[in-house]
């Protein structure tokens, strides 16, 4: 029994899968954008971890929705779990217990990153966080391993004075996201017109009023699922995850979000709801260009063997994103959304694969999502069937009607 539960608790995570790291809300004001004005938010303040949890000492005024992803980012940054820092009785999570050094240490280090980035704020810096040292290490390395790599003579200046200077060697590793000169090509506008026209072209896309995908949802053990989606524009959705143990359903009717599973139904609100109405968004990968405020491009990169142009997007309340476009085909074939919090900033990215065209219009049948959460890194929803336009009884979108919970 115990298992069965513990199951459906990991399945109705799994179908909103990490969403909550998707979404910023307007009171995540992050360590990046302190002194730019705050955006004017309509929505009513969420509540902080100080006013929903415990014992929280150290990250006061973090919004609620934000707690877990936090967390996960804390344990990636760490590599470990969250059994390193919280104690676990017997399966049982004590988590506002501080019987751990570890936590009493994280929150001295909270504490340091939050100082520090008053310094580097001061000094027009970007903000450290738990991964610039940590870099999925719990002891982060501050020896220089001998040797150091063999410099690269600087261009034009083959072996000549100071080419051996250590300061000069390449920056080796990982990419960096600090502006490159602006490259001369397309603009973040025809990127995304190219995008439009290669889906389909804006009247295909505005003639879309109803999606059924079926396939398989697999999480990083590699179970495969069943998983089904049906949206209807612009945002009502019904998604349903099944397996032995029974089906898991969640749908929005524009008004009212909820969940049935063998456990019963629930009114879903809040963070949650959120999440998963901006997740199931119908033109959420269709229509890019309404989604910001501003896009800009930013040259070229690889995926793999894919030649890709990124354009950056920053929405309306401030949210940034990548897209990475393919030269050639002009397809979406990488979108990455970043969270800011108060001690640093969360990636999200998904990933499409395998376009195929339904109808007149390309959709990937391969979604791939990958998250700051160690228990589920990677999940795939691989689609066997896409149906455009097929009408979709409106009731399939209503909360049913609460039925006794079966089993359990
Ligand atoms: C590197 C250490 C570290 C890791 C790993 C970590 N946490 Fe935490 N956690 C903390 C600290 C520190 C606090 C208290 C923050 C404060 O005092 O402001 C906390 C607080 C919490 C709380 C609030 C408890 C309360 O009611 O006061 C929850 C819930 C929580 N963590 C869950 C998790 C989960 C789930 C994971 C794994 C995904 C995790 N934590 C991983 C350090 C950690
Ligand atoms: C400026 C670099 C730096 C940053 C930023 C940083 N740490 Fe650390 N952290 C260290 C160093 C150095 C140690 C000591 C490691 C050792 O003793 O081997 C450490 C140790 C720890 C430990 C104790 C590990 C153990 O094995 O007992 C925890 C927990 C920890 N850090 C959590 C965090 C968290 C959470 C963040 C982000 C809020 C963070 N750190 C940010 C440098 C950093």
């Amino acid at each position: 029994m115990k298992q069965t539960i513990l199951k459906l608790t990991v399945l109705s995570l799994l179908i909103g899968a990490s969403l909550t790291i998707l979404i910023n809300r307007g009171a995540a004001r992050g360590a990046r954008n302190q002194n730019q004005p705050a955006a004017p938010s309509t929505a009513p303040q969420e509540k902080t971890v100080e006013q929903t949890r415990k014992n929280i000492k150290v990250l006061t005024g973090l919004p609620d929705s934000q707690l877990i992803p936090v967390m996960n980012y804390f344990a990636a940054s760490m590599g470990r779990r969250c059994n390193f820092c919280h104690v676990n009785n017997q399966g049982q999570w004590d988590y506002p217990s501080d019987a751990k050094t570890e936590k009493n240490t994280a929150r001295e280090m909270i504490k340091l990153v939050l100082d520090t980035n008053k310094t580097l704020d001061r000094l027009k810096l970007d903000p450290i966080a738990c991964y610039t040292c940590h870099r999925g290490r719990n002891s982060p390395q501050s020896l220089p391993p001998l040797p150091l790599p063999v410099p690269s003579p600087p261009p034009g200046n083959p072996g000549g004075p100071g080419a051996g200077a250590p300061g000069q060697a390449p920056p080796s590793g990982q990419p960096q996201a600090s502006p490159s000169p602006r490259p001369a090509g397309p603009s973040a506008d025809d990127i995304l017109n190219k995008y439009l026209q290669a889906i389909g072209g804006p009247a295909a896309i505005d003639k879309m009023k109803t999606l059924i995908m079926k396939g398989a949802y697999a999480g990083a053990n590699g179970e495969k699922l069943n998983y089904e989606v049906q949206m209807a524009a612009p945002d009502k959705f019904h998604i349903a995850v099944t397996t032995q143990q029974g089906t898991v359903e969640r749908g929005f009717d524009g008004s009212v979000g909820w969940e049935k599973s063998p456990r019963g139904v629930n009114e879903l609100a809040g963070a949650v709801l959120d999440d998963l109405k901006a997740t199931f968004l119908f033109y959420r990968n269709l229509k890019l260009k309404e989604q910001f405020a501003q896009t800009r491009a930013r040259g070229r990169e690889k995926i793999g063997d894919r030649n890709t142009i990124v354009v950056t997007g920053q929405t309306a309340d401030k949210k940034t994103e990548r897209l990475y476009f393919d030269v050639e085909s002009g397809l979406l074939l990488r979108r990455i959304s970043y969270t800011q919090t108060m001690v640093g900033v969360i990636p999200y990215q998904i990933d499409f694969e395998d376009y195929r065209d339904v109808d007149g219009v390309k959709l990937p049948f391969t979604v791939r999502v990958s998250a700051v959460d160690a228990g589920n890194p990677v999940s795939t929803r691989t689609y066997t069937e896409i149906k455009l336009n097929a009408p979709i009884d409106d009731a399939k979108f209503k909360m049913p009607a609460a039925t006794k919970p079966s089993g359990g």
